[in-house]
């Protein structure tokens, strides 16, 4: 129970790796906040979780849009007081194409959720942090973040940047008591590999091949290391990336 009334805010809290870090905080006695772009699924998510009517408040809000990041961070603040952890994990895959084939189009969307939707959830919940001088943010990144990948420039290039947010992020705040670190996951068992698996032709064993611990990992491993990330234990780590990924980039 390291997070007794702590708040935790979670973008993406609907998806595959956000509902596990939402179960994961809850089970340690958190109020969670659960954001995402539709309403009806982050109350079906609350409700399959059995989550305490008093202890989570959903907020639907589009990652892009600065004015819904900026209602999310409000009503967490009028709802719970403060926010101890938010989790800046909503994500979007890209096409399966070449830099070649890649229009402005492609590259601008994924952009917007993982590089400004991350930069726009930063700006506003550090703001909340540097005045309260206490909290921890862990911006989800992927092993995409760490190596390049043919044909997923977008994908590649927005999760590098994430990485250096999260640098830049955690030199700015570390002297208000706010730390700030990335995780960059292998393929995780969600909705988007196997988006990603269509799009590129490929099946999971072809992916799973190429992690030496032969296997995708489970959302519920990625919220463990989010959650220790989060905890007092880890109360010197901040600017790190953390590779969770089965020994992926090892070589
Ligand atoms: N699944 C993997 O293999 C893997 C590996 C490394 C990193 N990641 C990253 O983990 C994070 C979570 O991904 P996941 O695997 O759970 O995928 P997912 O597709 O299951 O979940 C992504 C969530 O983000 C939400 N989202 C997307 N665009 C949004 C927007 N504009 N505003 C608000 N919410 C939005 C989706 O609705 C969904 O709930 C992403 O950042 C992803 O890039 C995933």
């Amino acid at each position: 129970m390291r997070f007794t009334d702590k708040v935790v805010l979670i973008t993406g809290a609907s998806g595959g790796i956000g509902t596990q870090v939402v179960k994961r905080f809850a089970s340690e006695g958190a109020k969670i906040v659960l954001v995402g772009r539709t309403k009806e699924k982050l109350e079906k998510t609350a409700k399959d979780l059995e989550l305490k009517s008093d202890a989570f408040l959903i907020v639907a809000g589009d990652v892009t849009k600065e004015s819904d990041v900026e209602n999310y961070v409000t009503k967490t603040k009028e709802h719970f007081g403060r926010i101890d952890v938010f989790v800046n994990n909503a994500g979007i895959e890209s096409k399966f194409e070449s830099i070649m084939e890649t229009d402005s189009d492609a590259m601008s969307k994924v952009l917007d959720v993982n590089l400004k939707g991350v930069y726009f959830g930063l700006k506003h919940v550090l703001k909340v942090m540097t005045s309260q001088k206490f909290g921890s943010i862990i911006n989800t990144s992927s092993v995409a973040g760490l190596i390049g990948f043919p044909n997923m420039a977008p994908y590649v290039a927005s999760k590098h940047a994430v990485i250096g947010l999260t640098k830049t992020a955690a030199l700015e705040v570390a002297s208000y008591n706010v730390r700030v670190n990335a995780i960059c996951p292998a393929p995780v068992d969600t909705q988007m590999m196997e988006d990603i698996e269509e799009a590129g032709g490929m099946s999971r064993e072809d992916f799973a091949s190429a992690v030496p611990l032969g296997r995708y990992a489970k959302p519920e491993e990625i919220a463990s290391l989010i959650a220790f990330l989060a905890s007092d234990d880890a109360s010197y780590i901040t600017g790190s990336a953390y590779p969770i990924d089965g020994a992926m980039t090892s070589s």
